[in-house]
């Protein structure tokens, strides 16, 4: 069956689109062009700790004992070592809220930019060492558009010999969940929303505009 923006079951499967309402409430102040940097980065920060909250909610745990000032008692401690990997730049937005969640959390920086003239990744940074150091790594990058920047993080990722990986981002475009699932079907999707579709600029429509120049004032 296809949805209504023509994705099928198979596109869908592990794409989680909130709808919490604090999530959509906060997307509508991204989403006003009067909303002014400060704003938006804050905002980020908020969408970016409750989407935290959802896609982690099957993070493995084991028990450990811990003292109260009454007994021992039996509690969970997360069991995995997390990477956080913002796609440079627009995912450093989502950094630090992710770190306030998983202050344990490795971070490792990759750097994208998306060539305008035709659209594809171009990796400009990338010091991840020899060895993968994580179990699972979430990937931040506030707009899934093309997909071409997620599918060439979660390739580098893989190549590296993470396991486990999962995207967060704000919102996602149709075109970029069908290049992202087509390349990667075995990776976990959470975002705010899912948009109408992409410009011939490569923009997702309705959208935010630019997450980059929005949350740095570079417009
Ligand atoms: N990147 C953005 O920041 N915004 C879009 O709409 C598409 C890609």
């Amino acid at each position: 069956m296809a949805s209504k923006v023509g994705l099928s079951d198979a596109d869908l499967k592990d794409f989680h689109v909130s709808k919490h309402p604090l999530i959509l409430h906060k997307l509508s102040i991204l989403r006003d062009v009067n909303t002014e940097p400060k704003r938006f980065r804050e905002v980020v920060d908020e969408i970016t700790s409750l989407l935290c909250y959802e896609a982690t909610a099957d993070l493995p745990v084991h028990t450990i004992t811990v003292k109260t000032p009454l007994t021992d008692t039996e509690c969970q401690e997360i069991d995995a070592r997390i990477g956080l990997v913002p796609i440079l730049r627009s995912g450093m937005g989502m950094l630090n809220a992710m770190l306030k969640m998983i202050p344990s959390a490795q971070v490792w920086h990759i750097g994208l930019y998306r060539d305008h003239r035709t659209l594809q990744p171009v990796t400009y940074y990338n010091k991840l060492p020899d060895q993968t150091t994580v179990d699972m790594c979430l990937v931040l990058d506030p707009m899934l558009a093309t997909g071409g920047s997620a599918v060439a993080t979660i390739d580098i990722l893989k190549h590296w010999g993470a396991r486990q990986i999962k995207f967060l981002g704000l919102i996602a475009s149709p075109e970029g969940v069908q290049t992202l699932r087509q390349a990667h079907p075995d990776i976990q999707v959470y975002v705010a929303a899912l948009d109408s579709h992409l410009n011939e600029l490569g923009y997702i429509v309705p959208g935010l505009g630019d997450a980059g120049d929005r949350q740095y004032g570079t417009i």
